[in-house]
């Protein structure tokens, strides 16, 4: 968890999971993805208790494309919140999906201690921390110099 152990996700327990799981389903239900056909939402929950959402946003320069998570992080950071407890993750895959390489280090950037969960539009559900899914992370103190 990203700020403490009486974190909202504690405190609240299933009923915030429940509603950051219908935001993350609600989100993938816009995701732009015609290029894959994989759609992702995401739903972001704040240290503040805030959530904010992201989907996959493809682009005929294919490489343009964004992820969900990415997009639900720089939505976040532009509303002042950089501080985050947990994400949930939405696909219609078979199995619910970790995020990318490329998600999991910029969510390592704010919350290295993230609690991260993965749900499908069928109801299954997995759950690992941040920690776990990125090991021996690059991470701002990494920058520090002699
Ligand atoms: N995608 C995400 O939005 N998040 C991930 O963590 C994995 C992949 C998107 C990118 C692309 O639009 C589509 O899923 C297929 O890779």
């Amino acid at each position: 968890m990203a700020s403490d152990q009486s974190s909202i996700v504690d405190a609240q327990g299933d009923r915030v999971m429940t509603m950051l799981r219908e935001r993350a389903l609600g989100a993938m239900s816009r995701a732009y993805a015609p290029y894959s056909g994989f759609r992702v939402g995401a739903a972001l929950l704040a240290a503040d208790g805030s959530d904010t959402e992201g989907c996959n946003v493809e682009n005929a320069s294919f490489p343009s494309g964004i992820c969900a998570e990415r997009g639900a992080v720089a939505a976040a950071v532009a509303r002042g919140i950089r501080a985050f407890d947990s994400i949930t993750i939405a696909t219609e895959a078979e199995e619910p999906t970790p995020p990318c390489g490329m998600c999991r280090q910029v969510l390592e950037e704010f919350s290295p201690h993230l609690l991260v969960v993965s749900v499908t539009s069928e109801g299954r559900e997995a759950r690992w921390t941040l920690d776990e899914l990125l090991p021996r992370a690059f991470t701002p103190k990494s920058l520090d110099r002699r």
